[in-house]
């Protein structure tokens, strides 16, 4: 059980003297405290321990879901399932009704067939050690599916379980870590108070974003989505960068990484790829694993970056499993679990203990056009401190990063900044909405320059206020170059008057 053995000096030895009341009186010498709760630690493992492998069988498939009976396993246990010839396929317990199971398969289902051999996959559960204070894996989120996490895995691409994709050498890993996370203490969570480099001016300026903030990137398709999250895994100064790219289409995945990414983006990222045409339950384990690798560089002091493309395609695999094992659905066709799903999710990005290291995540969320009433986009925006929102027309009219300034917020930036730059901003954002509002009478000539001072300013101004949103794909703005510029804007102009 145990690889430390007692030394000689921890014998202890039972005297006529050595009475419980003796015992009780005098507090325990740490090396019996030691031992003492080694043997509590060891007790409860017991205690929880697995029964023996048993086997059930293959009774139904329906759609996606396969329905086991003669098994009784906990939900989000980890199962193979044996077809006549081929490797198993892997399932997880995703529900029951009565005596049978539901499983959902991670991968495909041929050649399974009636009565096939159903097994649970045993996780393994780190034995417990004198003088080592907790133990994992006593809750059952702790033996949900591992998947390899480490240092080593950088510049790979891994599919959502931790395959690699990239047709390298084979993994690494430095260790398995359990896809499920346990919730963090909210009252243990340093608060967002520094403001991290995205390298893109428009952010890095007007939206500032801070360490361990969840930022989601609202946008219909086709808006620069992925231009954008690739500029900031470029150019930001995180020293990780993790991009799941969950349920998007499997071209966009390469061109991401050979496009977008890069080489010199690559070395320092570790990229998961669950494309649309896996199963939902892969999607599922693709952004849990993404997280998974994120909170391990976290713990290790690490400031990551986490960029997940996309929230609502997570939410989509959600409801493909909910509706398929039963779920009702209710609100636009998604049943209520995928809206308990989306916090567990985003809850396990951000900051760890003070002092530690921070998870900055952004989520794009897919929202058309002026439909508000996208019931993902509206859990998105509130469990999220803070949304980006990408404007068609902007991206038509060839303004890229095609950022609505006067849409978007970060809700963490008032603790991170100072009150001159926060002025500033007010004063950029009434300026530039002051020209927005009078864009139609201007263009059609309607508009007498001198009738209303701030719209005379904000005319004059505008070109330059456009030109500071604006960045090419291929270059970086820092933040301190964003601010100064920022600040340089209207301290210039005010010199010119
Ligand atoms: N910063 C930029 N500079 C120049 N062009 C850009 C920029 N960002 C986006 N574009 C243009 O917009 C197009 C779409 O961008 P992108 O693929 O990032 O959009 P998306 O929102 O990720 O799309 P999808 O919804 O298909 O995933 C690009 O092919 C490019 O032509
Ligand atoms: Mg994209």
């Amino acid at each position: 059980m145990t690889d430390e053995t007692p030394a000689p000096a921890d014998t202890h030895v039972l005297t006529e003297t050595n009475t419980a009341e003796a015992a009780a009186a005098l507090p325990a010498p740490p090396y019996i405290q030691r031992w003492r709760s080694f043997l509590e630690e060891a007790g409860a493992l017991a205690r929880h321990a697995d029964p023996l492998v048993a086997s059930g069988r293959l009774a139904r498939i329906n759609g996606l879901v396969m329905e086991a009976a003669g098994l009784k396993l906990p939900l989000g246990c980890t199962c193979k399932v044996f077809p006549v010839a081929g490797p198993p396929v892997e399932a997880e317990v995703v529900g029951f009704q009565g005596e049978k199971l539901f499983l959902m398969p991670s991968d495909d289902l041929f050649g399974l067939s009636p009565g096939a051999r159903v097994e649970r996959l045993m996780a393994t559960v780190a034995p417990p050690r004198v003088g080592q204070k907790t133990v994992r894996g006593r809750r059952s989120a702790d033996r949900a599916k591992q998947a390899p996490v480490g240092i080593s895995l950088l510049g790979r691409v891994l599919d959502g379980v931790g395959r690699p994709l990239d047709g390298k050498e084979p993994l690494r890993p430095e260790a398995q870590r359990s896809l499920q996370s346990r919730p963090y203490n909210p009252m243990t969570r340093a608060p967002i108070d520094k403001a991290l480099d995205v390298g893109v001016r428009a952010i890095n300026g007007m939206l500032t974003v801070g360490r361990g903030q969840r930022m989601g990137l609202f946008a219909g398709s086709g808006v620069g989505k992925s231009m954008l999250l690739g500029m900031m895994a470029r150019y930001t100064t995180a020293e990780i960068i993790i991009v799941g790219l969950i349920g998007e289409r499997g071209r966009e995945v390469k061109e991401f990484i050979d496009q977008i990414l890069g080489e010199e983006g690559l070395r320092r990222a570790i990229v998961v790829a669950a494309p649309a045409d896996t199963g939902p339950l892969m999607r599922l384990q693709g952004a849990a694993y993404a997280t998974t690798l994120a909170e391990y560089f976290r713990d290790q002091g690490k400031d990551v970056l986490l960029i997940m493309d996309s929230l609502t395609r997570y939410a989509m695999a959600q409801r493909e499993i909910a509706l398929s094992v039963g779920e009702p659905p209710a609100t636009r066709g998604y049943p209520p679990s995928v809206f308990a799903r989306l916090p567990q999710l985003v809850e396990r990005a951000g900051n760890g203990p003070v002092g530690g290291g921070s998870i900055t995540a952004f989520y794009t969320v897919l929202a058309e056009g002026d439909d508000q009433q996208d019931p993902v986009a509206d859990a998105a925006r509130a469990i999220l401190d803070g949304h980006i929102v990408l404007s068609r027309s902007l991206g038509d009219a060839g303004h890229y990063p095609a950022i609505d300034i006067e849409q978007s917020i970060s809700r963490a930036m008032v603790n991170l900044v100072t009150p001159e730059h926060l002025n500033v901003i007010r004063r950029f954002k009434s300026l530039f909405s002051r020209y927005q509002r009078a864009r139609d009478l201007l263009a059609v000539g309607a508009y007498t320059p001198g009738s209303d001072q701030v719209l005379d300013e904000a005319v004059r101004r505008y070109p330059e206020m456009e030109r500071y949103l604006q960045q090419n794909f291929d270059v970086s703005a820092g933040l301190e170059e964003s601010v100064r510029d920022l600040s340089g804007l209207f301290s210039a102009a005010q010199q010119a008057e």
